[in-house]
């Protein structure tokens, strides 16, 4: 664990190192303009190798851009570093939710079919584009394909596009591993990507580098995104370390602990003093560190007051000494059992 901790903090150091450096500038759903994915995923990648190359020489880690708040995925695209999650939302939370968050600043919102609110998603993006606050390229929408559908994954993608009621999907990823047919799953979701209908493609719940890599030795497109259990008490290091030669970025589930946990992240005495020497709340602190630990952050809300909160984020920045108090509250805890 220690080790983790270590390629940790030198990871977070050179992000913030490589975030000060870019200054590129692009919507998220389009790529550069006379760049394909592979030029554009290679230039990425020679920016953060250059600082990260300090830390690891292995490492492809996408740098995020703080200016911007985005990153540039494996694949050319570029995405958000901070969204809005959708899980346990009911249809009208989750509409409202969306649409609070487009109008609060947020770009990225995640769902999933088994959340069974891609419509509402749906609609509370449409809300936000009648009212002229979005273009819908403006929006990075991030569905998952539930496990029941990993043998008919061609006809899960046309449901989710159909429920979302949008041409393309931003980012599709494998809600679990699944290892009796998850590399059918990801093979449809690759056949998805020629025909347009998704952007980017990529994983979530898989804890071990050897079950990852399954998949990667089985397809052809290198997973743009890994979504696992990620907190101050479950940082992720050993994955987060592993996906870095894919130029695979990690993205935070559970945040914030998870509904009926974020009590016991929030009163943290290491979390609480570093939020009252922000002036900010613990909720704000916790999702700047995954930022400035290179972890997309998603938290989930239904309020929203706490919405407006969880993007006030970016006038502040956590100090090199309180990155390294955040990164010591390792616990190698999940919230979850799944
Ligand atoms: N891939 C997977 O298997 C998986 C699993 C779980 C989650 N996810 C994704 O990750 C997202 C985030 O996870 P999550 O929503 O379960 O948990 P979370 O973001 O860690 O925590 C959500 C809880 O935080 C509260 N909260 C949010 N902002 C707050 C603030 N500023 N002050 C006080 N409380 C605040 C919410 O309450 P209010 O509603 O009152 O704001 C809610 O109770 C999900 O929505 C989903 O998109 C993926």
């Amino acid at each position: 664990m220690k080790k983790y901790g270590i390629i940790a903090v030198l990871l977070t150091m050179c992000l913030l190192f490589a975030a000060c450096g870019q200054t590129t500038n692009t919507n998220s759903a389009e790529k550069p303009k006379g760049t394909t994915a592979e030029t554009q995923s290679s230039e990425t990648q020679n920016t953060s190798e250059t600082v990260i190359d300090k830390a690891d020489s292995t490492s492809n880690y996408p740098a995020f851009d703080f200016n911007e708040k985005t990153v540039t995925l494996n694949s050319g695209y570029k995405m958000p570093i901070l969204g809005l999650g959708m899980f346990s939302l009911s249809d009208s939370v989750a509409e409202n939710s969306t649409y609070w968050a487009l109008k609060a600043g947020f770009r990225l919102i995640d769902t999933a079919k088994i959340y069974g609110n891609e419509a509402a998603v749906g609609r509370g993006l449409q809300r936000a584009i009648n009212e002229g606050i979005v273009k819908r390229e403006d929006v990075f929408i991030t569905t998952k394909m539930w496990t029941s559908d990993f043998s008919n994954g061609d006809e899960a993608i046309n449901a989710s596009l159909e429920k979302l009621g949008v041409d393309y999907i931003d980012l599709m990823i494998l809600h679990h591993s699944q290892p009796s047919n998850d590399v059918d799953a990801y093979k449809a979701m690759e056949r998805a990507v020629a025909d347009g209908k998704l952007k980017s493609i990529g994983l979530s719940n898989y804890y071990e580098p050897s079950d990852f890599d399954r998949v990667v030795n089985a397809t052809t497109i290198k997973p743009a995104l890994l979504q696992n259990e990620t907190h101050p008490y479950h940082q992720s290091g050993r994955m987060k370390q592993h996906i870095s030669q894919y130029g695979t970025v990690l993205e935070s589930w559970f945040p914030l602990g998870g509904r009926g946990n974020t009590q016991t992240l929030f009163n943290d005495s290491t979390i609480s003093a570093i939020a009252q020497a922000h002036g900010k709340s613990s909720a704000q602190v916790i999702i700047r560190w995954h930022l400035q630990a290179g972890n997309i952050c998603i938290p989930g809300s239904s309020n929203e007051q706490h919405i407006i909160e969880d993007y006030n984020v970016w006038d502040f920045e956590l100090t090199d000494d309180e990155m390294a108090q955040m990164t010591a509250l390792e616990k190698d805890e999940r919230f979850a059992d799944y």
